[in-house]
């Protein structure tokens, strides 16, 4: 059954231990301050958790240059730490997926080290090597402006490696079936160690072809089918979520025409459209995204998202769209990152309104997907753009106005806390927020458990409804005999609209508003007309509260 599918209806709340809670006060998160938080983020209505990478590593990307993967980095705690972590979340009904970070290791792990050694070593074959400089070896960076090409001359090995992203990340040859191979293992330890899948990193080059003699690379769709074979028979509800900004076009390779290859992946193009309406108040361009990337096997599911920890990324759009979001969400080059996004978190990017940010919110938990939110954002926390590049974003987690935010007892955190101008501590913080019924964190926890009540946006499918006005999103959701609808005004301005909830059955007459009193009766001619405020939303059952009495068990 498909409402056996966790992931299709899951609330997932993606966090960093070395940013959230410093239990044993050296500066730095970890685990046993994270498990002391699990009740917070259970109260929150979070259902599960991505976890940014943990295990041991150099910390030149973040953690994503991994210098050992069957370990915790012991700045953040043991494997015991992370196995009281697990065993706390499950004991909460929140499941734990992690980052699994194997396009690249760190030039810092042993098989790398090895490999640069000893042309004999069995790991001189795990890496991309090129006796000559390949002719390419300026073009394809990920980093554009911070990284200066993709090959990179080692003294050691007398030989140019490939590195898809920084030069400290050599790329694993992932064709070798020993890496393959040991890919798996990675995968196997850490379900044995309590986790329920995986939000794989840069899906597109794990499963691209490397080397020197590649001009343009292939992808090798049947890996994906082996990963997530294995995934299964060892545990059945284990997912993998993939991090591939793609073309919609190649959407169904990617999730596999049966649904054989990933659970989900993130909608990277609804995103980027997402701002663009954001920023335009045309929601022409995100209505075309959501139906470009509707296809999908029915055990598939989107991974919805605003901000994430990297940058913005506006390179799908075209070049008038991104100026547009630009103007008016990054308009200093300080806010700009890698030639095609914004680093900024979301709460300044909106200005700090928030109306704008309950619509964004209110869409992220209603457009056809699974939320991934992002720490601190329920606090609508602030960015720090004196750190670099995407640091700005990744702040300690702003708990109180107590010392640090409440984060740390140490002196001088590692990452250090916002502490000026509107989003320093002493205003944004969970503390205060719990105070408060209208605070955002109290908004957030609200909405959330009304997200849980209509599943049919998870499970169901969807239509969007014309109203002819650009600035208007109408989107119904019909699941077991139940339908759940949509409006939302992206405009500062008033608009007055007129819509058929359409859709089988004749419940359409009736809107039940599920967060206000007012309710919506079509006319005698079918359509549902209404003002809808400056940036509004409204969430509305279709029919009649007797939903549940009317439901069916099938579809
Ligand atoms: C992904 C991550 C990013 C990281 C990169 C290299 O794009 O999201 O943070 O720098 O992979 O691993
Ligand atoms: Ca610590």
């Amino acid at each position: 059954m498909i409402s056996d599918l966790w992931y299709k209806n899951a609330i997932i709340y993606c966090l960093s231990v070395g940013t959230y809670m410093d239990a044993n006060g050296d500066g730095i998160g970890d685990f046993r301050g994270l498990d002391r938080r699990l009740d917070y983020l259970h109260g929150l209505g979070v259902t599960a958790i991505w976890l940014m990478p943990f295990q041991t590593s150099p910390h030149r990307d973040d953690g994503y240059d991994v210098s050992d993967y069957y370990s915790v980095d012991p700045r953040y705690g043991t494997l015991g730490d992370f196995v009281d972590f697990t065993h706390g979340a499950k004991q909460r009904g929140i499941r734990v997926l992690i980052d699994l970070v194997v396009n690249h290791t760190s030039d810092q792990h042993p098989w790398f080290k090895e490999a640069r050694r000893d042309p004999d070593s069995k790991y001189r074959d795990w890496f991309v090597w090129s006796k000559k400089k390949p002719k390419n070896a300026k073009s394809g960076m990920v980093f554009p402006g911070v990284q200066k090409s993709t090959w990179t001359y080692d003294d050691h090995a007398k030989a140019y490696y490939f590195h898809r992203f920084y030069d400290f990340q050599p790329d694993l040859n992932t064709s070798h079936p020993e890496v393959q191979a040991e890919i798996l293992k990675i995968m196997g330890f850490w379900i044995q160690l309590g986790v329920s899948g995986f939000r794989m990193d840069a899906v597109p080059f794990v499963i691209a072809t490397k080397g020197p003699k590649v001009g343009k690379p292939e992808e090798q769709y049947d890996m994906l089918r082996a990963f997530r074979e294995f995934l299964q028979w060892r545990q059945g509800d284990c997912i993998i979520l993939a991090e591939a900004n793609v073309l919609p076009d190649t959407d169904m390779e990617y999730f596999g025409d049966d649904g054989e290859r990933m659970h989900m992946m993130f909608n990277f193009q609804v995103n980027q459209h997402l701002f663009y309406a954001l920023a335009s108040a045309d929601t022409r361009p995100l209505t075309k995204a959501m139906i470009a990337t509707k296809k999908r096997p029915a055990t598939a599911q989107w991974g919805l998202f605003l901000r994430n920890h990297d940058e913005l990324d506006l390179g799908r759009l075209t070049e008038e769209q991104r100026q547009t979001v630009f103007d008016a969400f990054g308009p200093d080059k300080g806010m700009q990152l890698y030639d095609r996004g914004i680093r900024r978190r979301l709460a300044p990017m909106l200005g700090g309104d928030r109306r704008r940010i309950e619509l964004a919110y209110s869409l992220l938990f209603t457009l056809p997907g699974t939320p991934v939110m992002r720490y601190g954002d329920e606090l609508g926390m602030g960015d720090d753009l004196s750190l670099k590049e995407r640091d700005c974003a990744r702040t300690p987690m702003q708990w109180s106005d107590e010392p640090h935010a409440g984060f740390t007892k140490h002196e001088k955190p590692t990452c250090p806390v916002i502490s000026e101008g509107p989003y320093g501590f002493q205003h944004v913080n969970a503390a205060i927020q719990r105070r408060y019924p209208d605070s955002l964190l109290n908004w957030t926890e609200r909405i959330i458990r009304m997200r849980k009540e209509v599943p049919e946006v998870g499970w169901g499918d969807f239509e969007v409804i014309s109203t002819r006005n650009p600035a208007i999103l109408v989107t119904r959701y019909d699941w077991r005999n139940n339908s759940v609808l949509f409006v939302h005004n992206f405009d500062a301005e008033p608009q007055e609209i007129a819509f058929a909830a359409g859709g089988e059955g004749a419940h359409g007459d009736v809107l039940v508003n599920l967060l206000g009193t007012e309710h919506s009766h079509a006319g005698a001619d079918g359509k549902h007309r209404f003002v809808i405020e400056g940036y509004g939303y409204r969430w509305y059952r279709v029919g009649g509260l007797d939903y549940l009495l009317r439901r069916n068990d099938t579809g």
